[in-house]
């Protein structure tokens, strides 16, 4: 069973109350009712929580995640209230923090691509639709699409994939009037990003949002981390090649060495994966920190 080699306790920290162990972050509530985000530097691959960690990765993820929200101020408020380290927090909490309002989430993986690939082409190939929606023929493995789509997903359980669903299953949940906000949201908000990452060199071949609402109020509010490496497919633009594959631009040096004999491990076993080599480690962080460079125009550190 994929998931941890071994779950992390959580950090015990006064005044908060610990509410989840997810894959990369741990969540906690305030006194404030607040919910806090905290990014941790682990990482996954082939849906195992791997034995090592790779420095600064919950820092340059969350500093991503701010600027992103920054830039889309102006499409949709997103659900930040500060980055301080909540008192009695350790230090090294420092910049890996987001507390938020704590929000009704719509409980929809609200994904947006721009290009086929992952379980929308899995579903292409069968049917030439992606979450029903019917695609043009011949489109290959890293295709861009004639315009992009919103392709939901509905909350899987631990351990479970996500399942793609149709707009009308979601209306259906959510109602018309919600799903119809989603669609537009998702889609203006992943149309701006595509633009900006486009001008530096780099595709967002997809991402998922997720949206939430303050109690009562009938705007969506964008959550949790956004336009992430781990929430989004980014693919370097001079290395794209519809037609097979696309490299991931943060995991392949990882997902590379996993898979070579070099690591001894069997990944289609039961067997949890091995702790990754420095040199593997090194180059990760590499990916993180050019990855932020690029699309920020700013270095890291
Ligand atoms: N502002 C918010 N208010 C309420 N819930 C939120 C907010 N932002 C994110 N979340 C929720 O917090 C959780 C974060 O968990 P996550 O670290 O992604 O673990 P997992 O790997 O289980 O998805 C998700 O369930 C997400 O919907
Ligand atoms: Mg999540």
């Amino acid at each position: 069973m994929p998931g941890f080699v071994t779950k992390p306790e959580p950090v015990r920290v006064p005044g908060l109350v610990h509410l989840h162990t997810g894959k990369v972050r741990d969540l906690y509530r305030n006194e404030a009712g607040e919910l806090v985000l905290v990014a941790t530097d682990r990482i996954s691959a082939y849906d195992w929580v791997l034995p090592t960690e790779i420095p600064d990765k919950g820092r340059i993820l969350t500093r991503l995640s701010l600027w992103w929200f920054d830039q889309l101020a102006d499409l949709v408020p997103g659900h930040l209230v500060s980055t301080d380290v909540p008192e009695g927090a350790p230090a090294d909490w420092e910049g890996r923090v987001m507390v938020a309002h704590a929000l009704e989430m719509i409980p929809v993986e609200a994904v947006a691509r721009g290009y086929l690939t992952g379980s929308g082409l899995k579903e292409y190939e069968r049917d030439r639709t992606v979450c029903g929606l019917a695609l043009p023929p011949g489109l290959v493995d890293g295709s861009e699409l004639p315009a992009p789509i919103f392709t939901p997903a509905t909350k899987a359980a631990v351990g479970e994939h996500d399942e793609n669903v149709s707009y009308e299953e979601v209306a259906r949940q959510v109602g018309a009037e919600t799903a119809a906000q989603l669609r537009q949201t998702t889609l203006a908000v992943y149309g701006r990003a595509r633009d900006v990452a486009r001008d530096r060199g780099i595709i967002l071949a997809d991402t998922k949002f997720e949206f939430g609402r303050k109690p009562g109020a009938d705007q969506l509010i964008l959550a949790d981390e956004v336009l992430t490496p781990d929430s989004s497919r980014f693919w370097r633009k001079d290395e794209w090649e519809p037609g097979r594959p696309q490299k991931s631009y943060d995991k392949q040096v990882l997902r590379d060495w996993l898979s070579s004999p070099a690591s001894g491990w069997d990944r289609t076993g039961d067997a949890p994966p091995p702790e990754l080599p420095q040199e593997v480690v090194d180059a990760t962080r590499e990916r993180y920190t050019e990855a932020y460079r690029l699309l920020t125009g700013t270095a890291w550190d």
